[in-house]
């Protein structure tokens, strides 16, 4: 047969397919995240998320060391409060959850790096991200409590932050109060285009921070918007993100491409709790090979652009990657 191109010479075996992947991924790619209980001690399972947990300020050292045998070396923190009211005041307390979850991580494991999720919905009593005005979140108002949030986790160690409330205008407001206090080198990560979901179902189990009335799409994009993500991202990029983000990253790999072409800045996807959810669901009911599905996702999303991916997988990737199975 006169035939010149052959693409399957370059699949015949294993060691010249790893040789030829144009997507790398390393253990250094993964963040996972973690939900610290103030009412526990212990874990707690979250029962729409097998295998993940919520852990009590005694034990959250546990998932940073099975992180760090994993290979896996920074984690994104949740707080699930024993206190909620109006306003959140508890998420900008001195001995909130998560302050006192980033000390006893930093002082037991200075090196592990620790971001944390900058929202008010698990810490009021209604389960929106911000203050109300009637039944809308006010937008101004909210962005001073925000910006005491991220100073206050700042303050208790956290190496970086990440708001995840879709406020306009958060940005740059928590970037001039953590400069005002002395943070100028805290990082930013923004959940730029962050999308009104179903995948956070399961999320909102763990968390406790399902709104208790209306749903999150006066904040939050329509899914039916592109062009959006380029200028939400924008925004954020002038307001001053270090690293911007698409969320969930499953449904959205287009906009994690178009975000990698259109931008310079680092690139973060977030895997959320409903595409682990899914995974799991259908392996458990035989349908699918979990492992190999777990994989193929996470590489979709690095193919499609992202650089670094916060994924409820973290562990399980990183030793994925460690072997070379991926990446
Ligand atoms: C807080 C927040 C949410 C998630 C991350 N930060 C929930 C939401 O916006 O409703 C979702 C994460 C996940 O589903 O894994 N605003």
């Amino acid at each position: 047969m006169d035939m010149i191109n052959r693409p399957r010479r370059l699949r015949s075996c294993d060691t010249v397919r790893r040789l030829c992947r144009e997507t790398r991924v390393s253990p250094d790619s993964f963040i996972y995240p973690i939900f610290v209980d103030e009412s526990i001690s212990g874990r707690t399972p979250v029962e729409a998320m097998p295998g993940q947990f919520r852990w009590g300020l005694d034990s959250v050292c546990e998932p940073v060391r099975e992180c760090i045998e994993a290979g896996v070396r920074s984690c994104m923190l949740f707080g699930v409060p024993s206190h909620k009211d109006a306003v959140g005041s508890a998420a900008w307390a001195e001995d909130g959850v998560v302050q006192r979850a980033v000390r006893i991580i930093k002082e037991n494991f200075p090196d592990f790096y620790v971001m944390t999720d900058v929202c008010l919905c698990e810490y009021t009593d209604h389960g929106h991200c911000g203050k109300l005005d009637g039944c809308t979140v006010d937008n101004d108002a909210t962005l001073e409590l925000l910006a005491r949030v991220a100073v206050s986790h700042a303050a208790a160690g956290a190496d970086m932050v990440a708001p995840s409330d879709m406020m306009d205008g958060r940005i740059g407001f928590i970037r001039a109060a953590l400069d005002k206090n002395g943070f100028e080198n805290i990082p930013i990560m923004a959940y730029s285009a962050k999308y009104a979901s179903g995948f956070y179902g399961p999320f909102r189990e763990a968390a406790g921070s399902a709104p208790s009335f209306g749903d999150r799409r006066g904040y939050q994009m329509d899914m039916h918007n592109r062009r959006e993500a380029i200028y939400e991202t924008e925004l954020d990029i002038d307001e001053g993100a270090d690293i911007i983000m698409v969320k969930p990253a499953l449904s959205y790999l287009d906009i994690i491409r178009e975000c990698r072409d259109a931008f310079d800045k680092p690139l973060c996807a977030y895997s959320v709790s409903g595409e682990y959810s899914m995974i799991k669901a259908a392996a458990a009911a035989g349908f699918i090979d979990e492992y190999r599905v777990m994989c193929e996702t996470a590489v979709s999303i690095f193919r499609a652009g992202a650089g670094m991916l916060i994924t409820y997988y973290a562990k399980e990737l990183a030793e994925a990657a460690r072997k070379g199975e991926i990446g």
